[in-house]
């Protein structure tokens, strides 16, 4: 069924934005990342949502081609990210159906809680192969394809003037917060996300001068979605959320509209920047 457009984007955003622009996402079968590219997809950009779960992704994709008529969205399955050679393969069927990639969303991840005494070592490097390794292979399969849809869309240095075929050559990579204090069970993720952050802002001082720019969106706690679901055992989510500074968790819209923000116009000057989305619920003074 069709997600009504309001409960994954704003209102404020032009029709048209994204026309004929590719986004390739890790993790779009997520709750997250598939408003993620709903997003994208509704303003007019065609698709490539990786997994590994083959049904997952193809349900998703034709899911979110429902928001534009004439969008073209696929969904590969059977794609680990930890593995390089799977996405590279996803990677060129990307290129081979929808023509190049203008955008990235790396937002594969893996999570679970678990205090270090139960961390195997195996179960720790699962998820730094999923989220640091991950978003590293997905980096290093799209660059290549981004470097070119920067050249594509450069903005004249003098007149500043936006390119009259819009943007291009941009990656978001999905974080957390949790790394900033430290979270009890999420040694594993907190590491990992901490390399995340780390990775982007690299990305982004190596490839600024080819035009390309380099992102973190760091979602807080978004209502409906896995994080929430498995952080919070079900008896303490309605007092999290009244005590959240906004007096409420965020939304998947949340994340979308500063999704669009990062890959428009509006956010040309943007890069190597980690853009907190939680409503200040990072910075809230612990209970004790
Ligand atoms: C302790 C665990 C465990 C658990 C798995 N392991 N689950 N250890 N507690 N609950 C251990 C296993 O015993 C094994 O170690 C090792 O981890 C690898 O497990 P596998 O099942 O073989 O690995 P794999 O199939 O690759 O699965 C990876 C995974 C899994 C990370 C463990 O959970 C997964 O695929 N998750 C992907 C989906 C996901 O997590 N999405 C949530 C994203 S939400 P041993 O030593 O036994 O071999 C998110 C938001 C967070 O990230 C932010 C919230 C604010």
């Amino acid at each position: 069924m069709a997600l009504p457009k309001s409960e994954y984007l704003s209102d404020v955003w032009k029709d048209g934005l994204f026309k004929d622009k590719v986004v390739f996402c890790t993790g779009g079968a997520g709750t997250i990342c598939s408003a993620q590219v709903r997003a994208l997809v509704h303003l007019g950009a065609n698709a490539c949502i990786v997994g590994r779960n083959v049904e997952k992704s193809e349900k998703m994709a034709l899911n979110i081609a429902t928001a534009r008529a004439g969008a073209k969205v696929i969904g590969v399955g059977a794609t680990d990210v930890r593995s390089f050679e799977s996405l590279k393969a996803a990677v060129d069927r990307c290129v081979k159906e929808l023509g190049g990639i203008d955008f990235v969303i790396a937002g594969a991840a893996g999570n679970f809680l678990a205090s270090i005494n139960q961390l195997s070592p195996n179960a720790f490097k699962s998820v730094m192969d999923i989220d640091v390794l991950g978003s590293f292979n997905t980096a290093k399969a799209t660059l290549p394809y981004l470097q070119q849809s920067a050249a594509r869309h450069t903005v004249d240095p003098k007149s500043l003037q936006p390119s009259p075929r819009g943007t291009g050559g941009r990656i978001i990579f999905v974080s957390a917060t949790m790394h900033y204090t430290g979270v009890p069970f999420q040694t594993h993720v907190t590491v990992a996300k901490a390399g995340v952050d780390a990775l982007s802002n690299n990305i982004a001082l190596e490839f600024g001068p080819l035009g390309v720019t380099s992102n973190v969106i760091s979602p807080g706690p978004i209502a409906n979605t896995e994080g929430v679901e498995r952080l919070l055992p079900s008896h303490a989510k309605e007092e999290s959320r009244r005590a959240q500074p906004l007096g409420r968790y965020g939304t998947i819209r949340d994340i979308a509209d500063a999704t669009v923000y990062l890959f428009s116009d509006a956010g040309s000057y943007v890069a190597g920047h980690v853009l907190v989305v939680d409503g200040a619920s990072w910075r809230m003074p612990s209970a004790s």
